[in-house]
């Protein structure tokens, strides 16, 4: 028996879908969570968080088509303390080969004067409510929200409720990000030594980013006798996000010597992972991000390139290799065909159906035209970029010109089409993106407002593709766009236009209060 098969089982619980999204502006389509979901499913992530069912149709829907094409991972809904939110949850999660629902209440002081509760019927409320959770499904999981915050005496009350009524796994949220690592430990050694029959369920770790402690401090729980790490894909999450997967699960493997836990991730998908769900999301990974930021593997000062050339121990503690990040290959060129495309990406991680394949080839052809080197990461850029265009889009891009300089007016002539109607104009402004964005507000009036514009370079090199994210925020709805092209102007109005395209269909789908963003905690 090898050393790592003898040691403790850390799960993985997976929130990206449930927590991360609910970032502002994170929001996914359904095909990209059931596209997230089956790499996280392919990664060996023991439990994916899918949604919050109740929170909205979309929700409700992807969370059940993700239980139905499961293969290996748990598929968790999470509910409130009610018996509709769980009902709900069930409803969604029972396709699942192995369902989970996952009900919670916040039991510090703060969070029981929300539904007005006192201790004790709060009490009454998660024994009830456990108990229906149970009735319905083997795997339960419960978390005292904010538990953090809670008075100890209460916390280990309700733990025992939970477990008394059916609990499995009992989750320990740290919901503001307020706690540090020794306090961490110190409360999961609590909960074992006092909660009667807390070495029968599992104790999960749950933890913000907000003072930049979520993964010493799940790391610290999991010293203490946590056995599930609760975390997203690059850290995703609401105001500084949840503690980032790629983080613990590293941690665990480049420090087994002091941290002697076994996941069951493969950590060769990471990268894979991490950009696609920064693309989806639209969230950037910071350059210097621990992990999968694009510095983390660098070595600028010549001292640090020597050191790395004679060995390469002597300033990495990990390989590329080891998250899936192999050098920038130059990939392909301009006369590579289709068949070379197609085992270049399956390489890079995309198994691409016939018909996208032959959109990206095209693109491709295109991009070759105009770019003297094709590099992996402007492959990857394109397959994202081509999973933002799609023919049902209420607005379209068709043509744009646009003349800056240092003289005269900046001008843009744009033509989109609109519910199929092609319409045009010419607009002035700022800059190039400024009057190219007026043109659209012409062509498509709307009040949303913008955000965020963000602008990065794919690869080195003036010829580089750029990719832009907008975020546009319109009567609390958010909606993040993205694109890429070698033109910096033409990226920013296909990612204006990609934002407002998600802002129509969530205007459709969804009232403002009944979306998940701003769905309330309220039980
Ligand atoms: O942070 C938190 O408390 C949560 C709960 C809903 C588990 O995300
Ligand atoms: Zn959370």
């Amino acid at each position: 028996m090898t050393q790592a098969s003898a040691q403790p089982r850390v799960l993985i619980f997976d929130t990206t879908l449930r927590d991360g999204e609910q970032s502002p502006g994170a929001t996914m389509t359904h095909d990209e969570k059931l596209e997230i979901a089956g790499l996280l499913d392919e990664m060996g992530v023991d439990i994916i968080e899918a949604g919050f069912p109740i929170a909205s149709e979309g929700d409700f829907n992807a969370v059940s088509e993700i239980a139905k094409r499961s293969k290996n991972s748990t598929i968790c809904g999470l509910a409130r303390a009610n018996f509709k939110d769980i009902d709900r949850c069930w409803e969604a999660v029972k396709h699942a080969r192995s369902p989970r629902i996952h009900t919670f209440i916040g039991t510090s002081p703060l969070h029981r004067a929300i539904p007005n509760l006192d201790m004790d019927q709060m009490a009454e409320r998660i024994h009830e409510t456990v108990t229906h959770a149970r009735n319905l499904c083997d795997n339960v999981q419960w978390s005292p929200m904010d538990a953090t915050r809670t008075e100890h005496d209460y916390l280990c009350r309700t733990v025992e409720i939970a477990i008394k009524a059916g609990a499995s796994t009992i989750n320990i949220p740290d919901t503001v990000g307020y706690t540090y690592p020794f306090e961490s430990a110190k409360l999961i050694a609590m909960l074992l030594e006092r909660v009667p029959g807390a070495d029968k369920v599992i104790f999960a770790t749950h933890c913000h980013n907000d003072l930049g402690m979520a993964t010493a401090n799940a790391l610290a729980a999991v010293e203490a006798g946590a056995r599930q790490i609760e975390c997203t894909i690059n850290g995703l999450g609401e105001r500084a996000g949840n503690t980032a997967l790629e983080e613990v699960v590293m941690a665990m493997r480049v420090r087994n010597d002091i941290l002697p836990y076994q996941t069951g991730i493969d950590t060769s998908k990471i990268m894979n992972l991490s950009r696609r769900v920064s693309s989806v999301s639209g969230f950037a990974v910071q350059f210097n991000k621990a992990i999968v930021g694009k510095n983390a593997f660098l070595h600028e000062s010549g001292i640090h390139q020597d050191g790395v050339l004679k060995n390469v121990q002597t300033f990495e503690i990990m390989r590329p290799e080891d998250i899936g990040l192999t050098a920038t290959n130059i990939a392909m060129g301009k006369h590579s065909g289709r068949a070379a495309l197609r085992s270049k990406l399956k390489e890079l991680g995309f198994d691409l159906a016939d018909n996208q394949l032959n959109d990206v080839f095209v693109r491709f052809k295109a991009l070759a035209d105009r770019k003297k080197e094709v590099y992996d990461e402007d492959l990857i850029a394109l397959v994202a970029d081509e999973a933002t265009n799609d023919d049902n889009d209420h607005i379209q891009v068709k043509r744009l010109r646009v003349v800056c300089g240092t003289e005269g007016p900046r001008e843009a002539e744009l033509t989109l089409v609109i519910g199929g109607v092609e319409t045009a104009t010419d607009a002035t402004g700022d800059g190039p993106v400024d009057a190219a964005f007026n043109a659209v507000n012409m062509l498509y009036a709307h009040h949303a407002k913008l955000q965020l514009y963000q602008v990065h370079a794919v690869t080195e090199g003036t010829d580089a593709q750029a990719t832009v994210s907008v975020r546009l925020e319109e009567d609390g709805r958010i909606a993040t766009g993205t694109s890429a092209d070698t033109d910096t102007v033409v990226a920013s109005v296909k990612a204006y236009v990609h934002a407002l395209n998600r802002l129509i269909q969530r205007r459709q789908k969804t009232a403002p209060d009944s979306d998940v963003k701003t769905i309330s905690y309220k039980q």
